[in-house]
């Protein structure tokens, strides 16, 4: 494994052998936007002793050292060690997924072994090419699972991770003929829907799960811009005359 603790890199003593053996490794899920805590159970009172760090893709940072976190690092006013020396990460975007591990050092010494956590992010996002989001228009929702250091053959075929799409009541909309959904077994899904007037404010939720049990869920929820009601609503008018107007021409100053 690449991920070990990078104080290493710092010159200072590599510990010998803390090896894969003995690494725990701990899968998280979250989706994007919320806040997720990492657990570092080797740590020791105090936290004085924790460093965190970060890799993906061979590149490694150094978030936290002896407790304190780093302040020259891209993302740390997000980030923040909890009294239990775990690394709390808010609002997560899926730039955070990637293998976090907490290391002691005592005495620049390694102390214990290190604790890996894999963090995987879901998102869901709206990949149709449609610009407008009203009744009668496609729209596709993709929903995909950043995933680090596992294959998602791996997630699915062994751990069981399923990605399903369900809507405000948890029902499973695999089999309900209104959505295209594509096949499963692969950590990125696609729901694709002709939109109804009633779908105003209506969520569809892309949920983790793993035998059954729910490990994050993310959703995505319809708001047409223009209501659909009844009633006359009459802030609402067509918007669509006002965007011919050339700004450039209009703000054209006379004379110099
Ligand atoms: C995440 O944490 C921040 C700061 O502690 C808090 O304001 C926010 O409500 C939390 N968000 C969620 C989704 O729990
Ligand atoms: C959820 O889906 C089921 C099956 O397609 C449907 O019967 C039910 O009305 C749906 N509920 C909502 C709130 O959309
Ligand atoms: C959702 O429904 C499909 C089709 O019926 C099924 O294969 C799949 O196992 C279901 N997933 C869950 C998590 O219930
Ligand atoms: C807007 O006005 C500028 C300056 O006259 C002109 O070059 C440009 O082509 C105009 N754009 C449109 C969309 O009419």
């Amino acid at each position: 494994m690449t991920d070990k603790c990078y104080m290493c890199l710092l010159g200072i003593l590599c510990p010998l052998l803390t090896g894969i053996n003995g690494a725990e490794v701990t899968h998280v899920f979250c989706s994007s936007g919320e806040n997720v805590s990492l657990p570092c159970n080797n740590a020791l009172s105090g936290c004085t002793s924790t460093t965190w760090n970060y890799n993906r893709h061979s590149s490694a940072v150094e978030l936290v050292a002896g407790g304190k976190k780093k302040n020259d690092i891209e993302r740390h006013e997000r980030l923040n060690v909890g009294s239990d020396c775990s690394l709390n990460i808010n609002k997560v975007t899926k730039e955070d997924y990637g293998s976090y591990t907490c290391c002691q050092y005592v005495n620049r010494q390694e102390y214990g072994t290190d604790v890996h956590v894999y963090l995987h992010v879901l998102q869901v996002s709206l990949s149709s090419t449609e610009t407008e989001i009203r009744p009668g228009s496609s729209v596709t929702l993709s929903c995909q699972l950043y995933h680090y250091q596992i294959f998602c053959d791996t997630l699915v075929r062994t751990d069981g991770i399923q990605l399903i799409w369900v809507n405000q009541t948890g029902v499973n909309l695999t089999t309900d003929s209104r959505y295209q959904i594509s096949p499963p077994g692969h950590c990125i899904s696609t729901l694709t829907t002709t939109l109804l007037n009633e779908d105003h404010n209506r969520e569809w939720r892309c949920q983790v799960t793993q035998r059954n049990e729910v490990k994050t869920s993310a959703a995505y929820i319809v708001k047409y811009s223009t209501p659909v009601t009844t009633q006359t609503v009459t802030t609402v008018t067509s918007s669509k005359t006002a965007t011919t107007t050339n700004t450039s021409v209009i703000s054209t100053q006379p004379g110099t």
